[in-house]
């Protein structure tokens, strides 16, 4: 009989290693290829056939992640928001949604994953096996940073191990699980990993422990995890390569050439400018002078003078003047990132918390 089953999106957590963005953006509604990444999962949950999503949000983040998804309409789905009160672990965000989830099996996604092809083949592999959970796994150049998974011939998991020294595959667990209720009694006995958190790894353990069948599906394409500033420009770069299509909404003057895959939304300029797709450039902004180079994105109402980008993320409301080779770069809401030509050889800067700056 084919399971009926609910989707619980991680939206909660601090984002640390993503400061000074996360300050004030939710890691999951920081854009990729200028959409929030928390767009591109409910896309693919509802994609996948399911409606009933919960959705765990941190009390520092939660009203921005409600005003975006609202109640879930905009995908056809029903969003329940359930807060938690402190990021104690995935395994923990999953018990504060007891009550949500009840006895129903689950998708779990994190909310700052993307997968290539989105979910509904390993949903609907879950859907229809008795297995108790599937767990998405993906072969990585360096297993050591990730949680690792050993799997027997026909893909039924025999161990987990967190960061291994020594890693027995080179299968790392992506952030994308399906579970039946036997996940809960396996949480209940859980204690807090040294790091203090409950860990959604010790309880798969614990299911293969307790003789649960738990499975494996392997991602032939890619996975991207955005926890990190270059996991970002990877983000970036994966979604623009795969993903984007030329369209053009905005104006380009007769002195501009526009080549490749280029989106530029619009009531945006292009004015003397060069650009090289794949490119996203939001509403509302002016490009003048400038080049603006692969891979890069551009948020709603910028402006780019007299410079060249490439390879970089700029949110939106910001303003690039007289800047040559801006590359490798995220610059956050609102920066000001100007050369100024009558300060001689002195930098002058106003940063705010955590701002990196490589001259
Ligand atoms: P992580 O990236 O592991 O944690 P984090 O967001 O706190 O980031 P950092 O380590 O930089 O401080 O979390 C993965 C996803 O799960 C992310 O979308 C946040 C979410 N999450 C929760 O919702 N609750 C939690 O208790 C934790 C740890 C994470």
């Amino acid at each position: 009989m084919k399971k009926n089953i609910k989707a619980l999106i991680l939206s909660g957590g601090k984002g640390t290693r993503l400061k000074p963005l996360t300050t004030t953006i939710p890691k999951q509604l920081l854009p990729v290829a200028n959409k929030p990444i928390l767009s591109y999962v409910i896309d693919q949950i509802a994609e996948a056939g399911i409606s009933d999503v919960g959705m765990i949000i941190a009390p520092e983040t939660g009203n921005l992640i409600k005003e975006f998804a609202g109640d879930g309409s905009k995908w056809g789905v029903k969003i329940t928001y359930i807060m938690q009160a402190d990021p104690l672990g995935l395994a923990h965000a999953v018990s504060t949604a007891g009550e949500f989830l009840g006895t129903s099996p689950f998708l779990m996604f994190l909310g700052d994953n993307l997968i290539q092809g989105g979910v509904k083949k390993f949903v609907d592999q879950f859907r229809s096996d008795d297995s108790d959970s599937l767990i998405l796994l993906k072969s990585v150049p360096d297993p050591r940073l990730f949680g690792v998974a050993e799997i027997d011939r026909n893909g039924a998991l025999v161990k987990l191990v967190e960061k291994p020294k020594k890693p027995k595959s080179d299968l790392a667990i992506v952030g994308v699980y399906l579970f039946n209720k036997h996940i809960h009694s396996a949480i209940k006995s859980l204690k807090p990993s040294w790091r203090g958190e409950l860990e959604i790894t010790d309880a798969i353990q614990k299911m293969i422990e307790s003789n649960r069948q738990v499975g494996s599906y392997i991602l032939q394409g890619w996975w991207l995890d955005t926890g990190k500033k270059d996991d970002m420009l990877e983000a970036n770069r994966v979604v623009l390569d795969d993903l984007l299509k030329r369209e053009i909404q905005g104006k380009i003057d007769s002195k501009s050439r526009v080549a490749g895959r280029v989106e530029i939304r619009k009531g945006t300029e292009i004015i003397n400018s060069r650009v090289r797709g794949p490119v996203s450039i939001s509403e509302g902004c002016r490009i003048v002078n400038s080049f603006i180079g692969p891979f890069t994105s551009i948020g709603a109402r910028s402006v780019v003078e007299d410079s060249s980008i490439e390879h970089s993320v700029i949110l939106e409301g910001c303003h690039i003047k007289r800047i040559e080779r801006l590359e490798d770069s995220i610059i956050g809401r609102a920066c000001k990132v100007i050369y100024d030509e009558s300060s001689f050889r002195n930098k002058k800067l106003f940063l705010g918390d955590d701002a990196i700056v490589e001259l």
